[in-house]
C-alpha cells in the first residue's frame, strides 16, 4: 500500500493492487512471515516470492510493477507450474484478458517432469485504474538446459516470430521467455540472455534494435550501474572491467513479425553484487536516472516504503538496474526493490570490483 502510493497511485487504487497481490500469491499470501520461506524461490536473493520494480521515464510518471511466483510452495515444479498457470488464468478471466498465446507454449514450457529454477513467474504493472496489465515469464529450461535453444526457437515461431531468434546476440544462457497478456499497446515477447564475464564494450554490442540506444549510451549506463570508473572519463582499467559475479542479463522484446529483429532492448545490472551496500546501489541509481534526465525522488520514496533499515546496513535492496529501450517510446530506467522479508544481505566488506579478464568458457546458449 505504502509502496504504491509512493509510486503516485491513489489509495483506492493502491488498496485495490493489495488485495490483487494477495490473491495472487493465494495461500502462500497468509504465510506468517516469522516461518521460514515457503521454498527455494529463485525469484529473490531471501527466497521472498515478490520483487517490485519502478520504471522511470524522463515524464516523471513512475509505473510501479510487482514480480511474484504464484506456484511458491507448491511441492515440486510441476505442481508450482500448474498453480502458476491457474493463477494467472483467474486474474485473465477476472479482467478479461486473452490467454490463448500463453496456451498455444503450455507443451513447451510445462513438460511432467520440469527442471530448472522456475516454472511460472508473473509481474503485474500497477498502472493507474485497479486493473494492471500482465506479463508472464517462462523457462526455456524446462526440458532440459541443452533444449532451451530449441524451446525457444519453437515458442516463438508459434507466434509468428520465425525468424526472431536467428537476430538473437550471443549469451551464455537463455533465462526467461517473456509474454505480454491483456491490454498492451504493442504486446512484447522477450527473450532474456545472461552473459557472464561482461564487459561495458561487450555490453555496448549486444543490442539488435535498428537503431535502438548507441554504444556510447549502453556502455556509458553499464559503467555507471556497476560503479566504474566514477573517478574519470575512460580509464584502460574502467574500460575493460568486467562483471565476474552474477551475469548482467540482456532482454531483446519482439512485437512485429515482419523485420525479424527486436524492437526493445533492455540491459540489467546486478548491482547488489558490485555494490557493498545499498546507499551505494542508490548513489549509482541515481547517477543513472540524472544522466537520463529522470527524477530520483519516487525511487527514494519507495525505499522507504518498503524497509525502515539505513541503506548502508545491508546490500541486496535495490536488486537491479537496469536500461530499457522500446522504439518509439521514451527511454526508462527500471530500478528492482527486494522485498526482504526473510532476509537481509550484511553489506561486503571492501569495494566489490575485479579488473578479471577471463572470457567466460562454454557454447553460446544462442548459437547452436
Ligand atoms: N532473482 C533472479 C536474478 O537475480 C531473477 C530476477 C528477479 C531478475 N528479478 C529480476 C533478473 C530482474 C533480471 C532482472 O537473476
Amino acid at each position: 500500500m505504502r509502496l504504491c502510493e509512493a509510486a503516485g497511485l491513489s489509495g483506492s487504487d493502491s488498496a485495490e493492487y493489495a488485495r490483487t497481490l494477495l490473491s495472487a500469491l493465494g495461500p502462500i499470501g497468509e504465510r506468517p512471515l516469522e516461518l521460514p520461506a515457503p521454498d527455494d524461490s529463485f525469484l529473490s536473493d531471501d527466497h521472498t516470492p515478490v520483487e517490485f520494480s519502478l520504471a522511470l521515464t524522463p515524464d516523471g510518471n513512475p509505473t510501479l510493477r510487482v514480480l511474484i511466483e504464484p506456484g511458491c510452495g507448491a511441492p515440486g515444479l510441476a505442481q508450482n507450474g500448474r498453480r502458476g498457470l491457474r493463477a494467472v488464468r483467474e486474474m485473465a478471466r477476472r479482467w478479461g484478458v486473452d490467454t490463448s498465446r500463453l496456451d498455444d507454449l503450455e507443451d513447451l514450457f510445462f513438460p511432467p517432469n520440469p527442471r530448472g529454477p522456475l516454472a511460472l513467474w508473473c509481474a503485474l504493472e500497477l498502472v493507474p485504474g485497479g486493473v494492471p496489465r500482465i506479463k508472464v515469464y517462462l523457462n526455456p529450461a524446462a526440458s532440459g538446459q541443452e533444449r532451451s535453444a530449441d524451446t525457444v526457437r519453437e515458442a516463438l515461431r508459434r507466434l509468428g516470430h520465425r525468424r526472431a531468434f536467428a537476430s538473437l546476440p550471443e549469451g551464455d544462457r537463455l533465462l526467461f521467455f517473456a509474454l505480454d497478456l491483456g491490454d498492451w499497446d504493442e504486446p512484447r515477447v522477450k527473450v532474456y540472455l545472461a552473459h557472464h564475464d561482461l564487459s561495458a564494450a561487450e555490453a555496448a554490442d549486444l543490442s539488435r534494435v535498428d537503431g535502438g540506444p548507441g554504444p556510447a549510451e549502453i556502455a556509458s549506463f553499464f559503467r555507471l550501474a556497476a560503479g566504474h570508473d566514477i573517478d574519470g572519463p575512460e580509464s584502460p582499467e574502467g574500460r575493460d572491467q568486467r562483471l565476474d559475479r552474477r551475469p548482467v542479463q540482456s532482454c531483446h522484446a519482439f512485437t512485429e513479425t515482419a523485420s525479424g529483429r527486436p524492437s526493445g532492448f533492455t540491459l540489467y545490472i546486478p548491482v547488489r553484487d558490485y555494490a557493498r551496500h545499498d546507499g551505494e546501489s542508490l548513489d549509482r541509481a541515481v547517477a543513472v536516472l540524472g544522466r537520463h534526465g529522470m527524477d530520483p525522488d519516487p525511487l527514494v520514496r519507495s525505499l522507504s516504503a518498503v524497509t525502515s533499515r539505513r541503506l548502508r546496513d545491508g546490500v541486496g535492496l535495490i536488486a537491479y538496474v537496469g536500461l530499457a529501450h522500446q522504439e518509439g517510446r521514451p527511454r526508462r530506467v527500471t530500478t528492482y526493490i527486494s522485498s526482504e522479508a526473510y532476509d537481509v544481505r550484511p553489506p561486503a566488506l571492501a569495494a566489490v570490483s575485479s579488473p578479471g579478464r577471463g572470457a567466460s568458457a562454454g557454447t553460446p546458449a544462442t548459437r547452436r
